[in-house]
């Protein structure tokens, strides 16, 4: 949520932070702006509505120069997106940009004012600014002002700030929401995510919760909550692994797609032996934690807890381990038991969800077992703050709707069941077979994303649609739950998902000529069952789109149009029947004509409760 990026150097750095933003963009993107202090030692800022596309424009026409400035993209919390709500937020001679929301920004409003302060926008950021301003009056020294206002704000921030009469230096703190140091030689930066800034640096240091820094051209220090100087670890990232570039492809989401078998590939090299999966690959601690655990609780949001449902699937009917699933937001606030050795696992592409890290810190108090977070990104707070992880190995994904993030994050869950499971029901010769099956599944994907071309013709039929509705039965349930949460997140139509059997509970009402449904269909256990389905809406005159198999046996017809995908194993079928249902959604927006990687409304990394 919001984007942050800035940079001290010794050499102009509106490029670098425009570069940074464009990177950023898919975390924010309805208004856009920077500060620099210029060469006569003023702050000046611009600031634009929209796309950072707008902003560089702007900057064309009226160039910012100088050697220190912040930067920041914006997804809107508190006020709508307009030129006086976008960062930089100024007071004074100081500028400030801001990610996370400071909850007691009202009280602290009114306090300002009574001080004189006069406020031109409505976001809970400009209260930090003129509170900094306010402490710097008396302190004279910014590290000093920025620790006062951070002792009187509640809530979550990452921010950076600059200040023309110190300049040659920002500042930044975080709590709640991320930022990383990127260390150049006679340069610094400061961001929201180190994808920002890898034009310039593959050397990071990640902020903790409670760190603060100060960044010039030549070092930085960081201190922790208690205000001691702490040093952080250097981490130095695989500038090849960078995928914030679309490459041939029209879009990041297409891109990512496509990417399916190959990252999957990766995410099973080293972690699969020839019959049996490599426990090793989960780190020494994993093996003694895991061999206690009797049930387990998985908590996520989105996409990821769509994810969470599928695996609860295969961990109670492969492992034989008592799972519930939950979304975070949830979980967060309810009241409950723990029963003794229970797992708690999250799921997370970003590591970074505001719910599912407060589940994570509540869980920590609640006497589970050991936590273990399935993520993506390697230095997030969620794998910082969880006893055991599993990485999905996805690489970088820019397009707001997850595509390969889901499909890897399912391989790590198939591979968490399989280990739960040989302490409980998973014999030595089911573990060889999933192993085969896992084994399978890059070319079984890329078989599927064949299929291309036939989907692109089907998506035609949803183009003028207003709703759609998604069925499914066992683990393809939450896959059709996925497939919905796709199409209305690009295409904006109204989509809705059901396991098929609740069909004739309520739902069946809605179906008609204009409803079109989406079956997910592969030849198993449940085909029989959910061909009654089928049947129900095809009586009534449904129009419908079935993902199957040729074994299922199903027959085109008016009102039933069929896609047959390559037949696999039960266990992996919900990774290949999401794919068709991925290139659905993107072919219906394509022709719906939406912005594919940044839907509106919506940002990549949900930041802010
Ligand atoms: C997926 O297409 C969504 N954009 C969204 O539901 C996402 O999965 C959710 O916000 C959770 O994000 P996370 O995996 O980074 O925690």
């Amino acid at each position: 949520m919001c984007g942050i990026v800035g940079a001290v150097a010794q050499r102009e750095v509106s490029g670098i932070l425009l570069e940074g933003l464009r990177r950023l963009e898919y975390r924010g993107y309805d208004s856009a702006g920077m500060a620099i202090i210029d060469p006569s030692g003023d702050i000046q800022n611009r600031k634009r509505v929209g796309k950072v596309q707008i902003l560089s424009e702007e900057l064309l026409a009226s160039p910012l120069q100088g050697r220190v400035g912040i930067a920041h993209t914006r997804w809107a919390t508190h006020g709508q997106p307009s030129e006086i709500n976008a960062h930089p937020h100024l007071s004074g001679d100081i500028a400030l940009v801001h990610n996370g929301i400071i909850e007691n920004h009202a009280e602290l409003r009114l306090r300002l004012e009574k001080l004189g302060y006069v406020f031109l926008s409505q976001t809970d950021t400009e209260t930090i600014v003129h509170l900094i301003h306010h402490y710097y009056k008396d302190q004279k020294n910014m590290m000093a002002a920025l620790k006062l206002t951070i002792a009187d704000l509640h809530g979550a921030y990452g921010l950076a700030l600059i200040n023309s009469a110190e300049p040659e230096r920002i500042l930044c703190a975080r709590k709640g929401s991320p930022l990383v140091i990127g260390i150049g030689i006679g340069e610094n930066f400061i961001a929201s995510d180190q994808l920002a800034l890898r034009q310039v640096t593959d050397r990071f240091v990640y902020l903790e919760e409670g760190d603060i820094a100060e960044i010039t051209p030549d070092e930085y220090t960081i201190y922790n909550s208690e205000f001691e100087q702490v040093s952080r670890e250097i981490t130095q990232i695989d500038t090849a692994a960078d995928s914030a570039d679309k490459g041939n492809y029209r879009h990041f989401m297409l891109k990512e797609i496509y990417e399916q078998p190959s990252v999957i590939r990766r995410s099973l090299a080293g972690r699969l032996g020839s019959k049996k999966i490599l426990m090793e690959a989960m780190g020494s601690r994993a093996a003694p934690i895991l061999e206690k655990i009797s049930s387990v609780q998985i908590v996520a949001c989105g996409t990821s807890y769509h994810a969470g449902m599928v695996a609860k699937y295969w961990i109670e009917g492969l492992a034989g381990v008592p799972c519930r699933v939950e979304v975070a937001s949830e979980f967060r606030y309810r009241k409950f038991k723990v029963q003794d050795n229970t797992l708690f696992v999250t799921i997370s592409q970003s590591g970074e969800t505001a719910d599912t890290l407060a589940a994570l810190k509540l869980a920590k108090t609640l006497g589970y077992s050991a936590s273990l977070a399935v993520c993506n990104v390697a230095q997030s707070s969620l794998v910082r703050e969880s006893d055991l992880y599993l990485m999905t190995e996805a690489g970088p994904e820019i397009g707001v709707a997850s595509t390969k993030a889901f499909t890897t994050q399912l391989v790590a869950l198939l591979f968490l069941t399989v280990a739960l499971g040989r302490h409980h029901d998973i014999s030595e010769a089911q573990e060889e077979e999933i192993v085969s099956a896992l084994n399978s599944l890059p070319d079984l994907l890329t078989e599927t994303l064949a299929l291309n071309l036939d989907i692109k013709e089907m998506a035609n039929a949803f183009a003028d649609k207003h709703h759609a509705l998604f069925l499914g039965r066992g683990a393809q349930w939450p896959v059709a739950m996925e497939g919905a949460l796709k199409l209305k997140e690009i295409s904006y139509i109204h989509a809705e998902s059901y396991p098929a059997g609740e069909l004739k509970h309520g739902p069946l009402a809605l179906v008609d000529a204009d409803m079109p449904v989406v079956a997910v269909a592969p030849n198993d256990l449940l085909l029989e069952k959910l061909k009654s389905n089928i049947e129900e809406v095809q009586a009534r005159g449904g129009q419908l789109f079935v993902f199957s198999d040729k074994a299922a046996g199903f027959k085109a017809a008016k009102g039933m149009n069929i896609i047959e995908l390559p037949h696999s194993s039960d266990v992996i079928a919900p990774i290949i029947y999401t794919v068709p249902l991925q290139l659905l959604s993107y072919h219906v927006a394509i022709l719906k004509g939406t912005d594919v990687d940044q839907p509106r409304n919506l940002a990549k990394s949900v930041t802010v409760e």
